[in-house]
């Protein structure tokens, strides 16, 4: 840990668009970084950049954390350094094909990075946390997690679970000092969508933020202690309605005999 730092934040996905920036706000905070992703090219010049720029320490790790080897790594770091103090779960693929038009074995693939590595990676992280009274993890959800009507469902599907996962961690979590927060992003400018299976100039301009503003907006949710953040969602108020409506349906879930309107169709 260098002198003055925060801690270190272990980011995966760090080597291209929404990960990037976090890396570059995150050392400008005054985190030292720890980057993880494939590409150890563009991992080594984002290091070199932000440690020039900001004077933080920046490690990368290369690893595929869709191979069980290469994920065991990322986690074998997480259980044992002790400087860690934030987790960013970001890395992840999209799928913009419906079912009929996708490959199956590029969905299991996308449930093991999306879904498989980030809860690994956070079982990984939060002994040490909870040891320690101090932690944070941010995992990077999106808007499909509510709204999976608007593009694969797997994707969609893949990302509901981290919501949840992450409302249940709050939850179980909330008495321990960790901070977990779930961030929504809508359609953000990278090469997400590409790969994706759109390309982003396909998509209208009015629904795209760029990838500074989401991540910015992201760590102002953050900042406010926010749980769920929704960079785009205009009115926070609409959030904190739906929010309250499934509250509401929380105790009437579970009961010992069915509703009436089933029985009275028997
Ligand atoms: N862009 C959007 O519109 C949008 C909206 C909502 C949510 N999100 C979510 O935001 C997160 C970041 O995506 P992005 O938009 O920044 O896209 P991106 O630029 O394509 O970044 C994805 C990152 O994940 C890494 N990655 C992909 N497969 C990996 C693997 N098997 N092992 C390790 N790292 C891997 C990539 O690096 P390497 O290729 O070097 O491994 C890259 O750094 C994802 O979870 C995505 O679902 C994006």
């Amino acid at each position: 840990m260098t002198e003055n730092s925060k801690g270190t934040a272990l980011i995966t996905g760090a080597s291209s668009g929404i990960g990037a920036i976090y890396a570059d706000r995150l050392a400008r905070r005054g985190y030292d970084l720890i980057l993880v992703a494939r590409n150890k090219g563009r991992l080594d010049e984002l290091a070199r950049r932000l440690t020039d720029e900001t004077g933080r320490a920046v490690e990368v790790i290369a690893a595929d954390l869709g191979n069980k080897d290469d994920l065991g790594r990322v986690e074998k770091v997480l259980r044992t350094d002790a400087s860690i103090t934030m987790l960013v779960n970001n890395a992840g693929v999209g799928a913009t094909a419906p079912l009929l038009a996708s490959d199956i074995d590029k969905m299991e693939e996308m449930i093991t990075l999306n879904v498989s590595a980030l809860t690994r990676l956070t079982y990984a992280a939060v002994p040490r946390f909870v040891k320690r009274g101090i932690g944070s993890i941010i995992n990077i959800a999106s808007i499909v997690g509510i709204a999976p009507e608007r593009l694969n469902g797997v994707y969609g599907g893949s990302k509901a679970f981290v919501l949840a996962f992450t409302l249940s961690l709050q939850t179980e979590l909330a008495d321990k000092n960790i901070r977990v927060q779930a961030v929504l992003p809508g359609a953000t400018a990278t090469d997400f969508w590409g790969i994706a299976g759109t390309p982003l100039e396909h998509l209208p301009s009015e629904i795209v933020m760029s990838a500074e503003d989401m991540v910015d907006a992201s760590l102002a949710g953050f900042d406010l202690g926010e749980q769920v953040t929704i960079p785009a969602l205009p009115d926070a108020r609409d959030w904190e309605a739906y929010e309250a409506a499934r509250q509401k349906l929380i105790p009437s879930l579970s009961l010992s005999t069915p509703a009436a309107r089933y029985r009275a169709a028997g």
